[in-house]
């Protein structure tokens, strides 16, 4: 892990493109479903999520009006309103543990500079936010401070969440309240020094937190600015799909261009009208499957972008997964890289090996074609997650295979299995090349050293 970011002194020695993501995630009720990703980054740190935390129980309204001390908001409809917006914010992947209680905390995020455990978010007294007031919480969500006025790492979603509403705040305030209370103490962060000196926010802070409720743009429509609330805000989808400059932040031109998940080792491609990755050819319709259901037209979810369809996307009602979308598909173009064009020349001797390869071990589900078999076995032709200049992602895909995650929409996903074992460096690196380049595609060539290196990337 050679990226050394942190937001305010951060000095990335990896790629450019190399950024902090942050995510999460929770155990598959599916026991079949291997596949562990989870990270998380900040704007300005990288943060691997060590483990795969439980799947949090549909509140009942009916408890949440026995337990909620005096003073909180125990109407059922803010309550189940608020359990919506949780999700959106995906508070759960991040706050559960391995096997532990739903928001006790404790889920180790790993990063260069030592590792942080999140905190209890649950209404406990001694250990979680028990003696909170909804004001308190609101405060935390807009400034980025606890009560007690210390500086939050931007581990947690902070530089995102300002842009959430009171009346949000307040709703999300009231369903934490009426979630059972997790009697656990808080781990204490092992960061290195100067890492775990808060005063030094202060400079990530004047760099890139920038406080304030979302403003809605009055020219454009109550679906467009309610995908942005979305997207931008509880969605915090910036924090991976963003890269980061030298100072572990990123200027307003980059969200959204893509960037590399350090830790992990998955790339979140540009959700930008860019061609190389990018959401330009997508249709409103791919875009909303790919979110609620796990796969579309265009690909499938994978690696920690399946653990946020899985917690939060997958529950967005229609309208709020077609607002994300409609205002996706206006995010301009920024990117000044590699457009679509031919495919780089590859070696005859290698194009010949990797469709051997395809042929033999890959066509009977991803079809002679690269065309798929929908709505089970995502296309490889025209996929322009396997075509961009990162070819992180079909190598991991390759060596680790993957399962998407079990939707509401899609609940007996097919999986794909790992070819680590049966295919050698120089062979793997042929079917990626392959399918990097056949059909149409532009990606250009992977070696057998890139797909060595991934070797050892870790499988969560
Ligand atoms: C990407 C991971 C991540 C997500 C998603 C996330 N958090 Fe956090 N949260 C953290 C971390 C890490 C901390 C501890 C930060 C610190 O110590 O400065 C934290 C801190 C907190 C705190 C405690 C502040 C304190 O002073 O004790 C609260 C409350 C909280 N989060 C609530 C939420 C809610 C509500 C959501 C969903 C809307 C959420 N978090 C989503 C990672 C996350
Ligand atoms: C048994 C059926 C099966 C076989 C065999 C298979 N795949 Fe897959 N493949 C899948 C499924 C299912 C997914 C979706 C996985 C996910 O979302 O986690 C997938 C996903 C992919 C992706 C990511 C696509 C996207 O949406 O971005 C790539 C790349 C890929 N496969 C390449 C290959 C290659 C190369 C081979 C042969 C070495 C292969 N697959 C063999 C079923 C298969
Ligand atoms: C934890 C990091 C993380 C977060 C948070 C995240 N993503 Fe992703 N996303 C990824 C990764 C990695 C991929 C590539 C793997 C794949 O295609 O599934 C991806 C892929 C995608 C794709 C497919 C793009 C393509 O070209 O194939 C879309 C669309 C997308 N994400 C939308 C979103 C939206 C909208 C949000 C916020 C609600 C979001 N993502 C939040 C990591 C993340």
């Amino acid at each position: 892990m050679k990226t050394l970011s942190f937001s305010f002194v951060s000095i990335s020695s990896a790629s450019p493109r190399s950024i902090p993501a942050g995510s999460a995630n929770c155990m598959r009720r599916a026991a079949r479903l291997t596949r562990r990703a989870a990270l998380s980054l900040v704007a300005g740190a990288s943060f691997a999520l060590a483990a795969v935390a439980p799947c949090p129980p549909f509140v009942s309204a009916a408890r949440a009006a026995e337990t909620a001390p005096a003073g909180t908001d125990t109407r059922s409809e803010v309550v189940v309103r608020g359990e919506y917006l949780a999700r959106a914010g995906d508070c759960v992947a991040c706050h559960t543990a391995p096997r532990g209680k739903t928001f006790g905390g404790g889920l180790a995020m790993e990063t260069p500079f030592g590792t942080l455990y999140t905190p209890n978010i649950s209404p406990d007294n001694e250990y979680g936010i028990g003696k909170w007031t909804a004001d308190d919480f609101f405060k935390m969500m807009r400034t980025g401070k606890s009560p007690d006025g210390k500086l939050i790492y931007p581990a947690m979603p902070i530089a995102q969440y300002t842009k959430v509403t009171r009346e949000d705040s307040d709703a999300i305030f009231a369903y934490l309240k009426s979630m059972p209370p997790v009697h656990q103490p808080n781990r204490k962060h092992e960061l290195r020094f100067p890492f775990n000196q808060r005063e030094l926010l202060i400079g990530w802070r004047s760099l890139y937190f920038r406080e304030g409720e979302f403003q809605p743009n009055p020219s454009r429509s109550v679906e467009w600015n309610r995908g942005a609330y979305l997207v931008e805000g509880l969605g915090h989808c910036t924090m991976c799909h963003t890269k980061i400059n030298l100072l572990g932040g990123s200027s307003k031109s980059e969200q959204f261009a893509g960037g590399l998940i350090p830790v992990q080792n998955w790339y979140a491609p540009s959700l930008t009208s860019d061609k190389d990755g990018g959401l330009g050819d997508w249709s409103i319709k791919d875009i909303v499957d790919l979110l609620q259901a796990g796969i579309s037209d265009r690909g499938a979810v994978y690696g920690p972008m399946a653990e946020v369809t899985y917690h939060s996307l997958q529950y967005m009602t229609d309208d709020d997964a077609k607002a994300m979308a409609v205002y996706l598909k206006t995010l301009p173009d920024n990117d000044p890289g590699r457009k679509t064009g031919p495919s780089a020349t590859v070696k005859p001797a290698v194009f010949e090996t990797g469709q051997r390869i395809y042929t033999d071990k890959c066509a009977m589900c991803h079809g002679e074609h690269g065309e798929g078999k929908l709505q089970h076995y995502p296309p490889l032709a025209r996929n322009q997650s396997i075509e961009m200049d990162s070819a992180v992602n079909p190598i991991r895909i390759v060596l680790n295979g993957g399962f998407p995650p079990g939707t509401r929409r899609n609940p007996e996903p097919y999986g794909m299995p790992p070819f680590a074992q049966e295919l050698n460096d120089a062979d793997a690196a042929a079917v990626v090349t392959y399918i990097r380049t056949a059909w149409g595609n532009h990606g250009l060539p992977v070696t057998a050293k890139q797909v060595n290196e991934l070797r050892k990337a870790p499988l969560r």
